[in-house]
């Protein structure tokens, strides 16, 4: 047991999908994976092991945003061995290409502050994706009949954000989408010599202000647990 996680030794798979939502920790465990169990119901923070084709599997939440991502992947990682660490999400669109219901596969995640900021000092360190998960998870997605895109997003630390021009640098750099806990799951499984991915859905969109309806929201997320369950074991 940790401070935030009250699975036993050995209850939390080396491959963990890290939704923010712990109800969809659930809803992915009952609907994707066989004989799955709670592990986790601290602060109703829900963790379930199971299996996927044979592999174990744990889906925990993460919580909303970066200080809630890090102390779940930090006792992920340094109390409970996890080695492949997928966050399964939603993203606002950024760019007039990138529409609602699109998948992002976030290569890169750009950050103007999260948790892991005061250990760089004047670097600029470059958070990123998994690049043999990046690239099996963009072939689950072609295989798929859902427009994905590769590239860099943003995680925000503030979601109610009033610094316009901040998002209009985001868009005029080609940011794709912003979500607010990828940077810090990379720069966490970098430290650790982890493995991390970040697979979003576009739940909405900053320009058009077109937002996905909750009853549309279970199936792009079904596609996103299977592109990232894919993607962990090819
Ligand atoms: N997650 C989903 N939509 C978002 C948005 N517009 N900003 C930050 N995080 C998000």
């Amino acid at each position: 047991m940790t401070i935030h996680i009250g699975a036993a030794p050995g209850d939390i798979a080396e491959t963990v999908l890290m939704p923010g939502d712990p109800y969809r920790a659930k809803w992915a465990a009952e609907t994707f994976l066989q004989d799955a169990r709670l592990v986790n119901e601290v602060r109703g923070m829900l963790g379930y092991t199971g299996t996927w084709n044979g592999h174990r599997v744990t889906m925990q939440g993460s919580g909303m945003g970066m200080p809630s991502l890090s102390i779940y992947a930090n006792e992920l990682i340094r109390d409970y061995g996890a080695k492949t660490l997928i966050r399964i999400g939603s993203c606002g669109g950024m760019q007039d290409k990138v529409k609602v219901r699109d998948v992002i596969l976030a290569m890169t995640a750009s950050t103007v502050n999260s948790p892991s900021s005061g250990f760089f000092r004047e670097l600029n360190f470059a958070p990123c994706a998994d690049w043999g998960l990046l690239q099996a998870a963009a072939q689950a997605a072609g295989k798929r009949d859902i427009a994905t895109h590769i590239g860099g997003i943003y995680s925000s630390d503030v979601f109610y954000d009033e610094r316009p021009d901040l998002n209009e640098q985001m868009v005029r750099h080609g940011i794709l989408g912003v979500e607010m806990e990828a940077a810090e799951l990379y720069t966490l499984a970098a430290r650790h010599g982890c493995r991390a991915l970040a697979v979003l859905t576009v739940s909405d969109h900053l320009g058009t202000g077109e937002a996905l309806p909750s009853d549309q929201r279970e199936r792009s997320f079904g596609d996103m647990v299977e592109i990232a369950l894919e993607a962990a074991f090819s």
